[in-house]
């Protein structure tokens, strides 16, 4: 039995739906100091936020991570660590996949997080005409099978190529897609595919690096150096394409209304929102460790409910929004 807090990846894979995402430790978004950046990882733990989205390529967050998991198997002893979970991506360069090149990095990945099995090890391929990606995940699928990682995931794949690799006859159990009340592209092919074959989804950009929050209402168009991180940079270049500046202070004033009915903010209401859709389990929030922490806002999520009235107000926004599916294309075209 799983809580509303938890969501069962697979029955030996239950986490928190409120991932703790880690490329905010990679250097472009501020300066992480590393022991307070430990000590917030034990925080958010001990909230509850026992899940971590990281990538190989993530700067240190790899070693981070073993480094806590260390720390913490020394504090409180080694099973603990059986209470959380850390996913991790693998994003090679082009080039050939035989048995060595995929063993060589998913061994490296396992021992910068001080671990002999990925909970999850979730896959990323730059050119789908490159069809080696075959070779990479069967690889990895018998990396799986004996034991070096748990469960075999994907991301920014998109919805024709994830049924490719499913026909295939290579399981996975999620793919990690940009969804948000901004990037609503999943809803129209990549949702409803994977309900029908038993993937979930994990939300990242729900937030859209914080433009989704109190903090932006009201405020003029931030620009240049007013866009601090990465994050922000990615996700105001989102908002530009999906409707302009004027029409998110709409969508913001909306969102606004909804959270004073609650009594939470409004970025709040955003995460529930994407929580609430189809085929999601979980959204993963950047963590600026150290630098900022949002735990208070993000445990609201999980104690209220969206009702048909708030879906109303905030869907008469968005109706005005343009397509992003026909500006983009499918979940990750962005990146190809
Ligand atoms: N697979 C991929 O290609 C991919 C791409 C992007 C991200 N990701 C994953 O998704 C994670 C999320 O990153 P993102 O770039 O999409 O950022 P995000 O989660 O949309 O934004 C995170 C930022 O939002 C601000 N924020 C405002 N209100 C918040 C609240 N209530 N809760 C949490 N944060 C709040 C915080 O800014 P302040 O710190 O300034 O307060 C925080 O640093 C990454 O760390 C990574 O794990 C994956």
């Amino acid at each position: 039995m799983v809580s509303p807090e938890q969501f069962a990846l697979a029955p030996d894979l239950t986490i928190c739906r409120i991932l703790n995402g880690m490329w905010q430790v990679s250097g472009a978004h501020g300066p992480i100091d590393r022991e307070k950046a430990l000590a917030s990882m034990a925080a958010h733990v001990d909230a509850g936020f026992t899940t971590w989205d990281l990538a190989d390529h993530y700067g240190p967050a790899e070693d981070l991570v073993g480094q806590f998991r260390r720390r913490y198997a020394a504090e409180r002893g080694e099973p603990t660590l059986a209470h959380l979970q850390f996913f991790t991506k693998w994003v090679p360069r082009a080039g050939p996949m035989p048995r060595a090149v995929v063993e060589t990095a998913i061994a490296a990945s396992r021992r910068r997080m001080a671990t002999g099995t990925l909970d999850l090890l979730q896959f990323h391929w730059w050119d789908y005409a490159d069809r080696r990606y075959f070779d990479a995940l069967t690889r990895l699928a018998d990396l799986r099978d004996t034991g070096a990682i748990r469960h075999l995931a994907l991301t920014n794949f998109d919805t024709e190529r994830l049924a490719g690799i499913l026909d295939h006859g290579i399981r996975v159990v999620s793919n990690q897609i940009q969804f948000s009340l901004i990037d609503r592209r999943p809803e129209v092919r990549m949702a409803p595919f994977c309900r029908e074959r038993g993937v979930h989804l994990l939300a990242y950009g729900t937030v859209c690096g914080g433009l989704l929050s109190g903090r932006y209402l009201n405020q003029p168009e931030p620009r240049g150096s007013a866009l601090d991180t990465a994050s922000l940079q990615k996700y105001k270049r989102m908002v530009d394409v999906w409707g302009g500046w004027t029409l998110f202070q709409e969508l913001l004033s909306a969102l606004d209304d909804v959270a004073t009915r609650h009594a939470v903010g409004i970025s709040t209401v955003a995460v529930r929102w994407v929580l609430d859709r189809p085929a999601v389990a979980g959204a993963i929030l950047g963590r600026r460790l150290g630098l900022s922490d949002h735990r208070a806002d993000n445990t609201r999520v999980f104690a209220f409910a969206l009702d048909a009235e708030d879906d109303a107000r905030i869907e008469a926004v968005l109706a005005k929004s343009r397509n992003l599916l026909g500006a983009i294309g499918d979940c990750g075209d962005e990146y190809r």
